[in-house]
């Protein structure tokens, strides 16, 4: 028996990196997953590897389609016993550069995203009277500021937040929320940044762990959040980054 045996879990941003990862991870402990995404051929082919995931299109923006997902998974799955708010871009920009444009961007998908789901599979939950554990993927910068990512920090520390009102709100109701902190994690959204092996040396040899994160690192913290072996745990934050904000 896995730890997360029979739960129905919903995994956004789950084509690939971190969100794909933590799927695989809940699909080996047991759990049924859905994963879903706007890469739509990079996520039916991530689906493909597992009889246990399954792939459905959701921009995370939209209303109308997390409403359409959430109906949808509880009629094919009877439940959803998880959500991970993992869907996120990032920016690398100075302040003084940043744009309007680019700060709505980055609203739209990891403030308002999260804000979304956090409601929709709320809703679910209560109305099923079936509690569930809710994990948002915020960042360290949803916990300091970061040089050249002032507004992707912006909206992490909203995703902080959101985490921790929401714990207050619905504890009543049996729901957990609770927020992973990755530092920096070698997947799809750095990738550019460390082509030159050099400067992946260099930043490697500046963290205590001397590695950068592997996105299995931060799917092992959520699989904890999500299963039972968490439930004493909500609205709080978990850093996982390989040390560096000890
Ligand atoms: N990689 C890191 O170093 C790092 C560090 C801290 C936090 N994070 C956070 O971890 C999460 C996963 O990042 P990753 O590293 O796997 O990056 P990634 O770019 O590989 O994955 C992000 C996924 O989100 C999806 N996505 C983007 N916009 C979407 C939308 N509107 N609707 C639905 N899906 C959308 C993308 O298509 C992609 O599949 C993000 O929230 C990111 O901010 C990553």
């Amino acid at each position: 028996m896995g730890r997360l045996q029979d739960k129905v879990a919903l995994i956004t941003g789950g084509a690939r990196g971190i969100g794909a990862e933590t799927a695989v991870l809940f699909a080996a402990q047991g759990a049924t997953v859905v994963i879903a995404d706007v890469l739509d051929d990079v996520g039916e082919t991530t689906a493909s590897t597992n009889d246990r995931i399954s792939y459905r299109h959701l921009d995370v923006r939209s209303e109308d389609d997390w409403h359409g997902v959430v109906t949808a998974v509880v009629k094919e799955h009877g439940r959803l016993d998880v959500l991970v708010n993992n869907a996120g871009v990032d920016l690398t920009k100075k302040l003084s550069a940043t744009t309007l444009a680019d700060f709505e961007w980055l609203i739209s998908i990891n403030q308002i995203g999260t804000f979304l789901g956090m409601q929709a599979v709320s809703a679910a939950s209560v109305a099923a009277e079936t509690p569930c554990s809710i994990v948002n993927i915020s960042s360290v910068a949803g916990l300091e500021g970061v040089q050249n990512h002032a507004a992707y920090s912006a909206t992490k520390f909203a995703v902080t937040g959101l985490t921790k009102a929401a714990a207050k709100e619905w504890g009543r109701y049996g729901i957990r929320v609770n927020s992973v902190h990755p530092g920096i994690i070698d997947s799809p959204m750095t990738e550019e940044q460390f082509v030159d092996p050099d400067l992946r040396a260099r930043v490697e040899r500046n963290l205590p762990l001397r590695r950068l994160g592997q996105p299995i690192d931060i799917a092992n913290m959520v699989a904890f959040l999500a299963s039972d072996e968490a439930s004493y745990c909500t609205g709080q934050a978990f850093t996982v980054d390989g040390g560096v904000h000890a």
